[in-house]
């Protein structure tokens, strides 16, 4: 570690890249050795420009539940973005309390737990009629033709959008993910501001539809939503309806296609799911632990905190590195082993603290019906790593798996 310890402030830790540089670094292909070396060497670490980075379990875990952070400064600004686009943000991650809560407190009214059990045999039935279709030619590719399904059938079914729109929405959805990175990206912000734009048109018309004729969808039930006379704004609710898209699509697209590359790597595993379906729930798990498709978020801090002997000042811009927290080695016992049995600590893949992914049971019930569906019917994956490819998109989430494949008798 750089930092000494206890006494330390930051002006005596030396600031560095320690092998993480999001501007020069593949930090998708094979990040876990680079998140190690990070957490071994610089857990507490100030990077050149002036960003705190924690890489720790515990470490993550206090500031994510700390009772003094915010998504954004206390001058109400979120980090690198101009008074007049935080003014704009209305989307409940970006939002601190009271506005936060609320608006929480307001979409959660569309996430029962009813609603998830009604989605289910949806997802279900669209997983098996592709299914029994396309794995007949024993060739597929593992992200476009079965890990976007998933999401889009239970995304679609949820806000009442067209299934034959799927393709279409992945692709705006990873473009407009780098508008949460401007720092690093600056060069993709045109391309995630018209993707935003196209979203929001898409969405709006769907808004007007559902005040016009309500359905049993959830946005439906958004635009219906109130709390003690309390209703979300046409503005709010766009933004919620957006950012749900974003939050929800990519990032089950990336649990379910990166949950799909370590079975293929792991066969044993894959057997092990097939013998025994109802692992399906902590394979999900294992999945998320291992390959997160998150890698990190962001919180500000708004008093001088101690993390493990840094002193850390108020004002600072944190990034909780998500990923190097789930291989942790004080938490996991043989970090690097992919077991869907295991059943330790919970994995730091959905956040925490008041923003702790309000999806989570959605995006868990998509791939158990999506590994246990799958593994009933296929073995002996391989790989085509020569044509795999990342989406374009700032989480990671993989494009292209092309794969063959046997099929279970
Ligand atoms: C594997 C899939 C998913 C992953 C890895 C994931 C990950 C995350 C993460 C890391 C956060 C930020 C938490 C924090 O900063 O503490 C978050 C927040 C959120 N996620 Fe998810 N998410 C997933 C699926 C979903 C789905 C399916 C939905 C809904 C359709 C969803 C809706 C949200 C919302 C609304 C928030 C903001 C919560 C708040 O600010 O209070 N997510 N998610």
């Amino acid at each position: 570690m750089t930092a000494r310890q206890s006494s330390d402030t930051s002006d005596t830790v030396t600031p560095g890249w320690y092998g993480i540089n999001p501007a020069t670094d593949d930090l998708k292909t094979d990040p876990h050795a680079r998140f190690a070396h990070l957490r071994e060497t610089a857990p507490i670490n100030l990077t050149p420009e002036g960003r705190w980075r924690l890489s720790r379990y515990a470490d993550i875990q206090q500031l994510l539940k700390h009772s003094s952070v915010g998504m954004r400064h206390r001058n109400g600004l979120i980090p690198d973005h101009s008074r007049e686009d935080s003014e704009n943000s209305k989307f409940m991650l970006r939002m601190d309390p009271p506005d936060h809560d609320r608006l929480r407190k307001l979409v959660s009214k569309a996430f029962t737990p009813a609603a998830l059990a009604a989605l289910r045999p949806q997802v279900q039935a669209v997983v098996d009629g592709e299914l029994d279709q396309s794995v007949r030619a024993g060739e597929m590719d593992l992200a476009e033709d079965f890990a976007l399904l998933v999401p889009a059938a239970s995304m679609c079914a949820m806000l009442g959008i067209n299934f034959s729109d799927r393709q279409r929405l992945s692709r705006l959805v990873s473009h407009a993910t780098y508008i949460l990175a401007v720092k690093a990206f600056p060069e993709l912000q045109g391309k995630a501001h018209a993707a935003l734009e196209e979203l929001a048109g898409y969405m709006l018309d769907l808004i007007e539809e559902r005040r016009a004729n309500p359905g049993t969808d959830i946005l439906s039930a958004m635009v219906m939503a109130e709390e003690t006379g309390d209703k979300l704004s046409t503005e709010e609710l766009l933004q919620q309806g957006i950012g749900l898209l974003i939050a929800g699509l990519e990032t089950t697209i990336g649990l379910i296609g990166n949950g799909m590359r370590c079975f293929a790597h792991y066969p044993d595993q894959f057997e092990l799911l097939a013998a025994n379906p109802e692992l399906a729930g902590s394979a999900a798990q294992e999945c998320l632990r291992f390959e997160p498709s998150v890698p990190m978020t962001v919180r500000v801090l708004w008093e001088d905190t101690d993390f493990g002997g840094v002193t850390i000042p108020a004002d600072s811009v944190i990034s909780a590195h998500l990923i190097a927290a789930n291989r942790d080695p004080a938490v996991f016992s043989d970090p690097d082993r992919f077991d869907i049995t295991r059943n330790e600590a919970r994995h730091c893949s959905f956040g925490g603290g008041i923003h702790f992914c309000l999806g989570s049971h959605l995006a868990r019930m998509n791939a158990e019906v999506a590994f246990a569906s799958i593994a009933r019917r296929i073995r002996d994956i391989e790989l085509d790593e020569d044509n795999f490819r990342w989406a374009p998109s700032l989480f990671r989430i993989p494009g292209n798996i092309p794969a063959r494949f046997a099929l279970r008798s």
